[in-house]
Formats: C-alpha cells, sequence, structure tokens
C-alpha cells in the first residue's frame, strides 16, 4: 500500500462516472451492472469517497432504508489494490456506521456473492454475523451471504 493516507468525503452524483470506470478492475470480474447512476443520484448524501490526489481509492454506497426504519445498508463499497490492507474500508465502514447511528438506525445489512471470500472475510472481521449462503435470494440460482450488525445504542 502507499504511504498516503486517503482523505474520506461525502460522495456527489459526479462520482459517478469514475467509480463505475474502476470497479470491474478493482473487483477482478465484471460488477459495474450492479451498480447504476441511480445509486450515486440518490444516495450520494449516504455514501462515500476516499479520494488520494484526487483519484478514488476508496469508496461505500450504502442508505437509510427508507422501509426499514432501524436498519441502513450497504450495497456496495471498494478499495483500489494499492491502498487495502491498511485500514482504508475499515474507515469507510466505521464512517458508514456513524451516519447510520446518527439517522437513529440500530442495524447495519449488506449481502455478498459466495464466491467473494475477500468480503465475507472483511465483514466477519467488521463484526457482521454471516449467513448463509442462502439458495435463491436473489432469484433462481442466484445465492447470497446475508451480513447483519448492531450498531451500539448512543
Ligand atoms: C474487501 C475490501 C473492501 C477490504 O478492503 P481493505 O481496505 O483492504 O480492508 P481493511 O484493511 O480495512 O481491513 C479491515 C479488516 O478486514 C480484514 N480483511 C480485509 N480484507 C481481507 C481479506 N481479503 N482476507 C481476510 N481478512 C480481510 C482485515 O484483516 C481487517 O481486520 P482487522 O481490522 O481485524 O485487522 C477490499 O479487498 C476490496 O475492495 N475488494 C474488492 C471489492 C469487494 O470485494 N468488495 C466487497 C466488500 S463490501
Amino acid at each position: 500500500m502507499t504511504s498516503e493516507s486517503p482523505r474520506l468525503r461525502p460522495a456527489v452524483p459526479g462520482d459517478y462516472d469514475r467509480i463505475v470506470a474502476v470497479v470491474d478492475d478493482w473487483w477482478g470480474r465484471p460488477v459495474r451492472s450492479n451498480l447504476p447512476r441511480l445509486f450515486l443520484d440518490h444516495f450520494h448524501r449516504t455514501s462515500l469517497v476516499a479520494e488520494n490526489a484526487g483519484e478514488p481509492a476508496g469508496f461505500l454506497v450504502g442508505f437509510l432504508s427508507p422501509s426499514m426504519p432501524d436498519c441502513a445498508y450497504i450495497h456496495f463499497a471498494g478499495v483500489a489494490p494499492p491502498f487495502r490492507g491498511g485500514g482504508l474500508a475499515r474507515r469507510l465502514y466505521e464512517s458508514f456506521f456513524a451516519l447510520a447511528a446518527a439517522g437513529h438506525r440500530t442495524r447495519v445489512r449488506a449481502i455478498t456473492s459466495p464466491r467473494n471470500s475477500a468480503s465475507i472475510a472483511f465483514h466477519t472481521a467488521m463484526g457482521f454475523s454471516v449467513t448463509g449462503p442462502v439458495a435463491g435470494y436473489d432469484g433462481p440460482a442466484v445465492d447470497r451471504v446475508v451480513f447483519d450488525k448492531r450498531l451500539p445504542r448512543p
């Protein structure tokens, strides 16, 4: 990892193009169809970007559930390969936990593909419970691992 410490800031809709341009590379497989523009247009106020020298080093796209008043949800988060292993994803998640708690949320949820062992290890390290793989979670033959974390009450 590099010696600089990326700066965290709230996302803006204009971040979309730079983020979607790197996600296939960061994930090592095609994932960009999971991140349509609507997520930055409509959820940028609860999403975060980590920047280094003006370039994205990491990001988190999340929202406060409009339908589950106790719940916040992390849809997509990633860290550029050179910045991995230095606690950047932890910083992004902890900033989102603070934002969720300020919005009176008591739990945070996320899901991942069963093949994404890095995501499962990361969420386990971050204190999420891990359920699954849940067969057919996202429709026929689309299994998902489900993460859930209770936030401490303020
Ligand atoms: C998963 C990912 C976000 C982790 O980012 P990161 O900045 O390297 O993670 P951190 O350095 O903040 O690690 C936080 C904790 O998770 C653990 N962790 C992170 N990646 C891990 C891995 N691949 N295997 C095992 N543990 C891992 C760390 O050991 C650390 O634990 P600790 O704080 O108890 O020491 C990053 O590898 C990534 O972007 N992967 C590709 C995209 C992806 O799969 N995203 C899904 C995650 S939501």
